[in-house]
C-alpha cells in the first residue's frame, strides 16, 4: 500500500483555492494566497516529526513541554515552491531550505535539472519537497530521486493542486512518500496542464508569462 495523499478540506483552504484559482488574481494576492495555503499544508506535513521534551517554567511551575527534534529540511522546487518555503519558513523558522532547479521541457514535459547544490549527505531528518503543482508528477519524482540519492532518511511531498495522473506516478515511483495537497483536481489536458487548475503556478506568482 502507498503512503497515503492527505487532500485539505478545511473551509479557510477551499475558501482560498478559489480565489488562487481565479484568472483575475493579480500576483500579490496570489503569493499571498500561496503563503496561507502553505502554512495550513506545513502544519499537516510536519505531523510525524519527531519531538525531545523540554523543561519550560512558568510563572506558576516547572513543567515538561515538548519541541521538535528532527532537522527538518524544505526543498522547494524552483520556481513556484519558493512561496511555499517563505510561508514555512516563518512557522518554523529553524527549518533549513535546499532549493532545487527543475523546470519541465515544454514539448516533452520531462523534467530538466538546472540547479542542485545539495551536499553528498545534506543535514537533515526529514525533507518536505515544495511544488505547488504536481502535473504528470516528472519534477516531483525528480525532487525525490535527488533527495533518495543523497540518502534522505524522511521525505514527504506538499503541493496545492495535482492532477491524478500526477499522484499515481509519485505513488508508483516512490510509494513510501506521503502526499499533502489543498486540492485534487480533474486531469491532465494535451499540454500538460492541470484542469481545471490555475494556470501556471511560477508565472503567476512572479508575474511572467
Ligand atoms: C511547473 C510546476 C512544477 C512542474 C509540474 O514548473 O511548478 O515544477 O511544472 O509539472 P510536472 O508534474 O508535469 O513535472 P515549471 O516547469 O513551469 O517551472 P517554473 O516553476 O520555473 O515556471
Ligand atoms: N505547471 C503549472 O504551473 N501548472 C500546471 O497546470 C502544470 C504544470
Amino acid at each position: 500500500m502507498p503512503a497515503p495523499v492527505h487532500v485539505s478540506a478545511h473551509p479557510l483552504v477551499r475558501h482560498k483555492l478559489a480565489r488562487l484559482r481565479a484568472a483575475d488574481t493579480r500576483p500579490p494576492e496570489f503569493r499571498d494566497l500561496v503563503a496561507a495555503i502553505s502554512r495550513v499544508l506545513f502544519f499537516e506535513a510536519t505531523r510525524e516529526v519527531k519531538l525531545r521534551p523540554v523543561t519550560v517554567t512558568t510563572p506558576l511551575a516547572a513543567t515538561t513541554c515538548h519541541e521538535i527534534a528532527d532537522r527538518v529540511g524544505l526543498v522547494p522546487v524552483l520556481r513556484a515552491g519558493l512561496g511555499m518555503a517563505e510561508a514555512m519558513l516563518q512557522a518554523l523558522p529553524e527549518a533549513t531550505v535546499w532549493h532545487l532547479g527543475l523546470y519541465r521541457d515544454h514539448t516533452t514535459l520531462k523534467p530538466v535539472t538546472y540547479y542542485n547544490k545539495l551536499p553528498a549527505k545534506p543535514d537533515m531528518d526529514v525533507a518536505i519537497v515544495l511544488d505547488p503543482m504536481l502535473a504528470t508528477g516528472g519534477s516531483a519524482i525528480a525532487a525525490i530521486d535527488i533527495l533518495r540519492s543523497a540518502g534522505t532518511p524522511t521525505v514527504a511531498f506538499a503541493g496545492i493542486i495535482a492532477a491524478p495522473e500526477g499522484v499515481a506516478a509519485l505513488q508508483a515511483a516512490h510509494p513510501e512518500v506521503p502526499v499533502f495537497l489543498a486540492a485534487l483536481d480533474s486531469h491532465l489536458d494535451a499540454r500538460g496542464y492541470i484542469v481545471p487548475g490555475l494556470g501556471d503556478a511560477g508565472d503567476r506568482q512572479f508575474g511572467t508569462s
